[in-house]
């Protein structure tokens, strides 16, 4: 009979001790490790088993695997083309997020036979969601199971091209004495599937919730495994919701996918700036428009600065969806290079629409509505602005500047405020180009 004991892991790094730590040695997360039951006595015999053959890589034949495309294609851009066979995706998000959505209309799309196997929810209720839907595939398996046996027994029976499992947190192998969502099971099952994958050449999408550090439980142990970890965001009270792949091995990380979230079901969002900009105030000082590269594509979106007089000693500094310590640094900047006095003032930062932005292509943008907000005056409704701000006020340079060109004429704009050194690579455009060279020209250009 193998023994068992008790051992602590962190649930952020997966860092083991003997006794329960308050901070994690390894990553220094605080408040991280987890108990878990390891089994002792049962020894791996893995040792001689699986040799692989020593091999030269110009011996090694690799075709480029066919995808499977599940026609979603905001879904398919962010795993950089379509499913690959054989592989594992992560896909973490905030429960009610629309994860389950997401995967149930992937799979519909398929003409091969998918399993969606669910812990959660009832047949039932997945006949419901899949009426909701409007899912009338007939390759569509459902199995709401949480023994990885069994699932196995399934996956062997209709041998399919896709396999669903919502949630990871849900599934346990009956050999392990932990309990379901603990991150033995987690990883166990995991691994397992993954080795099942790649035997079979079907792929997994691996639903995992985000527990309220932010984290997918049992985290970062999945995220080394699996092959693609793909992110759905957004914000309960908005409808829009943003898959962002976090690491992919058959694709590029910087891709987005945008969707909105309507009654039935997920619907792509096919040009993203339109729906970030339809509810803008036009009138109003601290507005401006700027344009963030997501991946390989532009998104314009509004910058809302807000700056009031502070009453008490402390004034409040709030941003959301842009970093604190980079509106730090720009309120910085523009008290010492433009002179505009921000330390008795609160000074509330806000990227429209509730998406992050983490692309200093957007700096310029976030200073000049700021001081547009302090000084009172409105910045014309038909520009853009973009440029890095550098710690000297000047105004630096930005990638694919031709994309954010484009996509600012494709939507009316009128003028484009650029960093200068930009301008020399640039061709004749419909839209009228400023090129600019430091914070100060940018303000009086847009405000006298
Ligand atoms: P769901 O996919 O169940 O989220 P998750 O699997 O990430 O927990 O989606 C849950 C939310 O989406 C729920 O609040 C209802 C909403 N929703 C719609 O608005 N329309 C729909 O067609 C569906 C299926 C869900
Ligand atoms: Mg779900």
């Amino acid at each position: 009979m193998p023994k068992s004991r008790i051992k602590y892991i962190c649930s952020n790094c997966g860092y083991e001790s003997l006794r329960w730590i308050g901070k994690c040695p390894e990553c220094e997360s605080w408040n991280a490790f987890v108990e878990e039951l390891v089994e002792t006595g049962k020894k791996k015999q893995t040792a001689g088993k699986n040799i692989v053959p020593l091999s030269r890589i110009n011996e090694i034949f690799a075709a480029e695997e066919e995808r499977i495309q599940t026609q979603i294609e905001e879904f398919d851009r962010v795993l950089g083309g379509g499913l690959m066979p054989g592989s594992v995706i992560l896909l973490g998000g905030d429960p009610g997020i629309g994860k389950s959505t997401l995967a149930m209309q992937a799979c519909a799309n398929l003409k091969t036979p998918v399993l969606y196997v669910s812990g959660e929810e009832s047949a039932k209720q997945i006949k419901l969601r899949a009426e909701r839907l409007r899912i009338t595939s007939d390759e569509f398996f459902v199995l709401p199971e949480t023994d990885l046996t069994a699932i196995l027994d399934s996956i062997n029976k209709i041998s399919p091209s896709l396999v669903v499992i919502d949630s990871i947190q849900t599934i346990a192998m009956s050999e392990l004495d932990n309990s379901p969502g603990t991150m033995t099971q987690i990883r166990e099952c995991t691994v397992t599937l993954m080795e099942e994958a790649k035997k079979k050449h079907f792929c997994v999408i691996v639903i995992g919730h985000v527990t309220k550090e932010g984290f997918i439980a049992g985290p970062k142990i999945l995220e080394h495994i699996v092959d693609t970890v793909i992110q759905f965001e957004g914000e309960h009270h908005h409808s829009f919701r943003i898959l962002r792949a976090q690491k992919n091995r058959f694709g590029s990380t910087n891709e987005i996918g945008v969707f909105e979230m309507h009654e039935n079901g997920l619907q792509e969002v096919r040009n993203p700036s339109k729906l970030f900009l339809s509810e803008r105030e036009r009138k109003t000082s601290g507005s401006i428009v700027t344009s963030s590269m997501e991946g390989t594509r532009p998104i314009l979106l509004e910058v809302q600065a807000l700056v009031t007089p502070s009453n008490f000693g402390n004034p409040q500094r709030v941003a959301t969806g842009f970093d604190y310590r980079r509106l730090a640094i720009l309120l910085a900047v523009i008290e010492k290079r433009a002179g505009l006095r921000l330390s008795a003032n609160n000074v509330f930062l806000n990227m429209a629409g509730g998406i992050k932005i983490t692309e200093p292509a957007i700096d310029l943008a976030v200073c000049c509505s700021i001081a547009s907000s302090l000084l009172d005056k409105e910045i014309d409704g038909d520009t853009i602005v973009v440029g890095e701000v550098g710690l000297g006020g000047e105004v630096r340079s930005v990638s694919q500047i031709e994309k954010r060109i484009q996509e600012a004429e494709k939507l009316g704009f009128s003028t484009i405020l650029i960093p200068s050194y930009n301008n020399a690579s640039l061709k004749d455009s419909a839209i009228k180009i400023i090129p600019i060279d430091n914070l100060n020209s940018a303000i009086s250009y847009l405000m006298s």
